[in-house]
């Protein structure tokens, strides 16, 4: 994608996609404009594409990413301090444990696609300990995660079967989560983050089981698709720099620099939707109210009048780089969590193996709109 951010930004910086249809915002400072503005710009816009009539409510369409101030901010506040710096440290040395052992279980000396094994494994197993799930149940996460995100968004009006399963998914998350919270209403409450979420009160009020389904059903969205694309991205860059990887062996307090300009130069999330709510210019275009507005982050980390020559990839830019998780108001709540899952997998790599080599086979990229990573990396590696 990245040639042609680079000549929307040239050429035409706030473009309408084609008639009628989306306007993208490709340069950096029209992207924190747009982002820093959520009385104009408002987060509704996804919750239409993710809540179409036939599929009888998603979870999803109810959480706080797609809510606009003043309902936003209430909610936020109640799960701020489970993603702050004091929860972080409890949590460390159990996602430590988690990248330790995905990484023990991966062959040596053979090729391997690390999608599964390694950059998928992870993320998911560090939301099932957040939550307090069965570990067991993890691999159904992300499936009802894509089921409720890709799955409804491009489903085609003849595609029936398509539109049952993601009903059925819906059903299934909402049954799982259901069973999840009773069965904790009659346990002690623990210190995992349900627990914690069901005691928070804002001005006395707790949150209701919905909201709480729709919070979960968040982070199984936000939180493992990002953080396997943060890995991935980060493998084939080690992949393609030798020198690279030799640096962060040599000195692994590089890492968190190393991470931040993956993040720049990969951004996980490439897109966030808005939809504005009244007629109003950004970069000196003119947007009617009711238009949906596509801000593009992945554009916006490689703009030449901020990153110098963006296109590559240096260890040693000055960071961090905050733009890929987002600004403002729905600043992601997750970025400590992902650069701690990111620092913990690559220390868990770099300790387990000397050599990191492409396989014959060559590796994919996952093609969506608003996501982009491998979706096939096939490795060897060697201790
Ligand atoms: C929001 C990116 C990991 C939870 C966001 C947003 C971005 C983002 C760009 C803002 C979207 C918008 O303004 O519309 C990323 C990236 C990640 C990552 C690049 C990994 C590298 C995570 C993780 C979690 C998480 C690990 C939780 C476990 C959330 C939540 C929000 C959010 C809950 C909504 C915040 C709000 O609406 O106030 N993320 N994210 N993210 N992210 Fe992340």
């Amino acid at each position: 994608p990245y040639p042609t951010y680079a000549r929307m930004r040239r050429e035409s910086p706030v473009c309408q996609v084609d008639p009628g249809g989306m306007w993208a915002v490709s340069r950096h400072d029209d992207v924190l404009r747009v982002l820093k503005d959520p009385q104009r710009f408002s987060s509704q816009g996804f919750r239409d594409i993710t809540n179409p009539p036939w599929l009888g409510g998603n979870p999803f369409a109810d959480s706080m990413l797609v809510m606009d101030p003043p309902q936003h901010g209430r909610l936020r506040v109640l799960v701020q301090k489970a993603f702050g710096a004091a929860a972080m440290a409890r949590l460390e040395p159990r996602v430590r444990e988690l990248c330790r052992q995905a990484v023990a279980d991966l062959p040596r000396g053979r090729p391997v696609d690390m999608m599964q094994p390694f950059a998928l494994r992870i993320p998911a197993a560090v939301i099932s300990e957040l939550l307090g799930l069965d570990p067991q149940h993890s691999p159904r996460l992300k499936h009802w995660a894509d089921l409720l995100t890709g799955g409804v968004t491009t489903v085609r009006p003849e595609e029936e079967e398509r539109k049952q399963r993601a009903r059925d998914a819906v059903a299934e998350v909402r049954a799982y989560f259901g069973d999840v919270l009773d069965a904790r209403a009659r346990e002690p409450a623990g210190t995992d983050l349900i627990s914690e979420l069901k005691q928070a009160r804002v001005e006395g009020e707790a949150l209701s089981k919905d909201e709480l389904i729709a919070f979960m059903v968040l982070l199984l969205v936000g939180g493992i698709e990002t953080v396997v694309h943060l890995l991935g991205s980060s493998l084939v860059v080690l992949r393609e720099h030798p020198e690279v990887w030799a640096q962060l062996r040599a000195d692994r307090s590089r890492i968190p620099a190393f991470l931040e300009e993956v993040l720049r130069y990969e951004p996980p999330l490439q897109a966030a939707p808005r939809l504005t709510t009244e007629d109003v210019e950004v970069g000196g275009v003119r947007l009617p109210k009711g238009a949906s507005v596509l801000v593009l982050m992945g554009s916006a980390t490689r703009d030449e009048a901020h990153f110098p020559d963006g296109d590559r990839f240096n260890l040693s830019r000055p960071g961090p780089q905050n733009l890929p998780f987002g600004h403002g108001i729905h600043f992601c709540l997750g970025a400590q969590l992902a650069r701690l899952e990111g620092r913990l997998a690559l220390e868990a790599l770099l300790d387990a193996f000397r050599h990191l080599e492409s396989a014959p086979e060559p590796m994919t990229w996952h093609r969506t709109l608003l996501v982009r990573g491998p979706a096939t990396l096939p490795l060897v590696l060697n201790p």
